[in-house]
């Protein structure tokens, strides 16, 4: 795929897709830049060449309205003080004065757009929006590993009216870390799963079955694998209409070699504000009234034992209720553990990307991907709508 060292950008007006839907506390202000720290390697690149930087975003859901809560101002406030200097926010993202605004910038300077999604025409991928877009363009740069799910106007329709199109850096690694770990890994290769629900990472077990040599499930998800077992779990959160789903999977993995780990034993209490009544039990013993709210340091222990032999280790999903001290330590330890590994370890989705953080080992494991959804994607061997509308543009566009 063709990136941004392929261009001369020299003079041009270059749109930049960013994910900048991060989350803000409050009073507005950002808590977690990963997203934007992110870019500016792909920004300053463009900013040093002598071109002209168009950044645009969504932050949140708006639906198609003007809405001020998701309006984009905490964050050029927030990348100004990163680039130190004055990062304009422009009042929408398209029309005539938006053109205008972006035809007056001069070459090595930039604009933050308005949220895309205040427009429907966004997320119904609208020709006439995505031209709209691609009117402030002479080169389309995809940044935007996290929405690239989502073919979306300024991810999939504007690729269609923008002759040259390519892959900003973070894109870039982005896919050369899944590559990497999931393609081309150096064996054995670990996946340590967790979260909630089975339901939304069946795609990505099935697809793993195939890739990986351990499976370690933790979360709440590893409950209907234990159930699917045979095993009592209390009141813990399972999903029943999952739990043959669970079994299939287990066999699918007996079948192909992968062997699988799932909690030996959990941190159980009535309920997450019960932080007096908490106990550690084996899954053999789960207490009726009980929950399973954190793995147990056995299987801590045992899990660690695992990844010891790894060379790939990818991490997505916590592995107890974690946001919830004491039910935080399973996840905390894996994400310490992986710290401290010698194998390219590879974390992506929300909430695992959010404890490595909190542990203070994000530079310490190889890679956080800045994807939630679009990570999971990839994991489930999907190819992106917003990297194939841009090897689409490669191939129409070749030799121009
Ligand atoms: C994300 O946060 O995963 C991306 O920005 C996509 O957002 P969305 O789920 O609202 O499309």
């Amino acid at each position: 795929m063709r990136t941004l060292n392929d261009v001369d950008v020299a003079g041009k007006r270059v749109f930049i897709r960013v994910d900048f839907n991060v989350p803000l506390d409050r009073a507005r202000q950002v808590t977690d830049d990963l997203r934007i720290r992110a870019v500016l390697p792909t920004v300053n690149k463009v900013l040093e060449g002598g071109g002209k930087v168009i950044l645009a975003s969504h932050l949140g859901r708006p639906k198609g309205k003007v809405v001020a809560e998701f309006s984009l101002g905490p964050v050029a406030a927030y990348l100004s003080g990163l680039l130190h200097r004055q990062v304009p926010l422009a009042p929408d993202c398209v029309g005539e004065n938006i053109e205008r605004q972006v035809n007056q910038l001069q070459d090595g300077e930039l604009l933050l757009l308005e949220n895309l999604r205040f427009h429907s025409g966004e997320e119904k991928n609208d020709d006439s929006f995505s031209r709209q877009l691609a009117q402030l363009a002479d080169v389309y740069v995809n940044d935007a590993f996290a929405v690239s799910h989502r073919a979306h106007a300024s991810v999939h329709g504007i690729t269609r009216f923008v002759a040259v199109c390519v892959a900003g850096y973070q894109l870039e690694k982005e896919i050369e870390y899944y590559r990497q770990a999931m393609e081309k890994p150096r064996r054995p290769v670990a996946m340590v799963i967790g979260g909630a629900k089975v339901s939304t990472k069946i795609g990505v077990l099935r697809h793993l079955m195939g890739k990986v040599d351990y499976l370690l499930i933790g979360g709440a998800m590893a409950n209907t694998f234990l159930k699917a077992q045979g095993k009592g779990v209390g009141k813990s959160l399972v999903e029943d209409d999952h739990v043959e789903t669970a079994k299939r999977l287990l066999e699918a993995a007996d079948n192909r070699g992968v062997q699988v780990y799932l909690p030996v034993d959990a941190v159980v209490a009535p309920g997450l504000d019960s932080t007096d009544d908490v106990r550690e039990v084996s899954v053999d013993t789960i207490p009726a009234n009980d929950k399973m709210l954190d793995v147990g340091s056995e299987t801590i222990r045992v899990f660690e034992s695992v990844l010891q032999n790894c060379a790939t280790v990818v991490w997505n999903g916590p592995l107890g209720a974690f946001e919830t001290p004491p039910f935080h330590r399973g996840t905390f330890a894996l994400a310490e553990f992986l710290g401290k590994l010698d194998a390219l370890t590879v974390v992506g989705g929300g909430d695992s990307a959010a404890a490595v953080k909190e542990a203070r080992v994000a530079d310490r494991v190889s890679y956080v991907s800045t994807g939630g959804g679009a990570f999971l994607e990839m994991l489930e061997g999907r190819t992106l709508p917003g990297i194939a509308a841009l090897e689409e543009c490669q191939k129409r566009t070749q030799g121009r």
